[in-house]
């Protein structure tokens, strides 16, 4: 995000009072003084005006459209995590509720709000999340009413919980989970001897990823951050 429209949207001044802000040197950027209004943030960069650090004032709540590759971490060394691409949103708390594996592609959300984060990732909930699946072996009809009434997964004490599946084509389908156990449609497939190629998340609950395109994130509207 760009500096003065960074200022406008965290603090109570205008855009054009931002530029004036920035232009007259009042406002830092981790210890700088910067006068460049298209300075353009990182996530974790400090900025303060008139010697006062901002701070995010409010809760946030994101999705973003994960690209294959990056990892549904905070902070990591060496690979890149769905938090390095959030220009400008420096606050603290940032965390990612419900998280995709690394080739995973699709709908992740971000947000400062643990309640609200433990809300959509509670399976007490039953927070719909739809999937877009791709798999080596054709998908079988059978996949159908075997994943309507549960699976059995390794290593877990309960039957999953029922699953609705569209089969689209001999190798793709759309599969609806209420819950979010570790790897969970992999392993759903691989349970009827099958292996997923290709997953991306769609949608969870009301919030779809629309037009989002990899890489890209938006906030949320108020009626999606409410509907959850
Ligand atoms: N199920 C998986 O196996 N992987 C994901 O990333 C999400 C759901």
């Amino acid at each position: 995000m760009r500096l003065d429209k960074y200022l406008a949207t965290h603090s109570d001044a205008t855009r054009t009072l931002a530029k004036m802000a920035i232009k007259t040197g009042r406002v830092e950027v981790n210890g700088e003084v910067v006068k460049d209004q298209g300075r353009k943030l990182k996530s974790g960069d400090v900025v303060e005006v008139n010697g006062r650090e901002l701070v995010e004032s409010g809760e946030v709540y994101l999705v973003m459209h994960k690209q294959a590759g990056v990892i549904c971490a905070t902070q990591d060394e060496e690979q890149d995590t769905v938090l390095d691409f959030l220009d400008g949103y420096t606050h603290k708390e940032l965390h990612i509720a419900g998280r995709l594996d690394k080739d995973t592609t699709g709908l992740v959300l971000i947000t400062s709000d643990g309640k609200w984060s433990h809300r959509v990732t509670s399976p007490n909930y039953s927070c719909e999340k739809v999937y877009y699946v791709e798999t080596v072996l054709p998908m079988l009809a059978s996949y159908v009413d075997d994943f309507a009434a549960g699976v059995q997964l390794r290593d877990e004490e309960k039957l999953t919980k029922p699953a609705g599946l569209e089969i689209l084509s001999e190798h793709a389908g759309m599969l609806t989970l209420t819950e979010g156990k570790y790897h969970q449609v992999k392993r759903m497939f691989g349970a009827m001897g099958n292996r997923v190629t290709k997953l991306k998340r769609e949608s969870v609950g009301r919030v779809s990823l629309g037009d989002l395109k990899e890489g890209e994130f938006r906030e949320l509207t108020k009626e999606e951050v409410g509907g959850f």
